[in-house]
């Protein structure tokens, strides 16, 4: 593609060039502002040309230790689109991961192959601890129960994109909040807007005590609550979850709580007009059929914002936007 298209610089000068993304700690507004501005670069470029070259010649190696659909296959459209390629490493199975070795002795493997790694692990830290190791980009896509930076990213923008705005909204988080990593990814970053927080779940489902400390600590209103019905008419982004059955340790206690919400179209009938449901996916009985047809349901236009998002992160670490 023509390089004068999309908002380059001296690759020095470039924030994210050779960086990892870890946590989504380490952005604060205005990375927010350039990521989500090159992501409409991508959108707008895909729409008209479908792909281009501007990383023609680089590799990615994508490597999922746990389980994937989006994350997976929207990095491999991400670098596709982008004239990339793409080490698919989805069955660790196959992999010397099964012979016992090391995550350090798999990504010095693969960075020697690849200019970028991303990373879905079941450790939380998994990806930093690859990152101390490798000196190529890492992306965390996912370390177990820890965050998912990217997702909460392309969450952000599918809010920005849907309603306009970000600061002045509600924001109600439904379900497992303690063992869902994009709800602690989310809850981070949206300290950074003026926003309030809802957080809804079972009891023993509740958001981890040191992201609701993190919510103080930025004086960003929040409550915790048990009863959704309460907070659906103030809402504007519904924020639905999986309860992730692979994180408990008891299948009655599973079963205890799997379906303690799940969102209908009489749910909604309170919501207002306005308003948008998301879930990361994939959903298991969270949310019901029904709501499919409901403009307000943006979790199908949500996978697709993120493959922009992850167009942008990617040409971004490679120094390219
Ligand atoms: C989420 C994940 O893996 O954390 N899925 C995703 O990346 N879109 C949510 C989930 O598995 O429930």
């Amino acid at each position: 593609m023509n390089e004068t298209i999309l908002p380059f610089g001296d690759k020095r000068e470039a924030p994210f060039y050779g960086k990892d993304i870890l946590s989504v700690s380490q952005f604060r507004r205005p990375d927010l502002d350039y990521i989500f501005a090159v992501a409409r670069e991508m959108q707008g470029m895909v729409t008209r040309v479908g792909t281009f070259d501007l990383l023609k010649g680089k590799i990615l190696a994508n490597v999922f230790y746990e389980p994937s659909t989006r994350t997976s296959s929207s990095f491999t459209a991400a670098m596709e689109r982008l004239g990339g390629s793409v080490i698919p490493i989805n069955e660790v199975r196959y992999s010397s991961v099964s012979k016992g070795e090391s995550l350090p002795d798999t990504v010095r493997t693969l960075e020697r192959y690849a200019d970028v790694i991303v990373l879905r692990h079941p450790d939380v830290g998994a990806s930093a601890l690859a990152a101390e190791y490798a000196s190529k980009p890492i992306i965390n896509a996912g370390d177990g129960i820890g965050e998912h930076p990217t997702q909460a990213l392309l969450d952000l923008f599918t809010i920005s994109e849907e309603l306009g705005v970000i600061d002045g909204l509600t924001v109600t988080m439904v379900g497992d909040l303690k063992y869902g990593r994009t709800v602690h990814s989310l809850a981070r970053l949206l300290t950074l807007f003026d926003v309030r927080i809802n957080l809804v779940s079972p009891k023993i489902l509740q958001m981890p005590p040191e992201i609701v400390k993190e919510l103080q600590t930025a004086h960003t209103p929040h409550g915790e609550y048990s009863d959704l019905d309460k907070v659906i008419p103030s809402t504007d982004v519904l924020y639905i979850t999986r309860v992730q059955k692979e994180r408990f340790n008891n299948v009655e206690e599973y079963e205890a709580v799997k379906d303690a919400y799940v969102v209908t179209s009489a749910t909604l009938q309170s919501a207002k007009q306005r308003m948008i449901v998301m879930h990361p996916l994939p959903r298991i009985n969270e949310i019901s059929g029904e709501v499919d047809s409901d403009p307000r349901a943006a979790y199908f236009r949500q996978m697709e914002y993120g493959m922009y998002v992850r167009m942008a992160l990617l040409a971004m670490v490679l120094g390219k936007a």
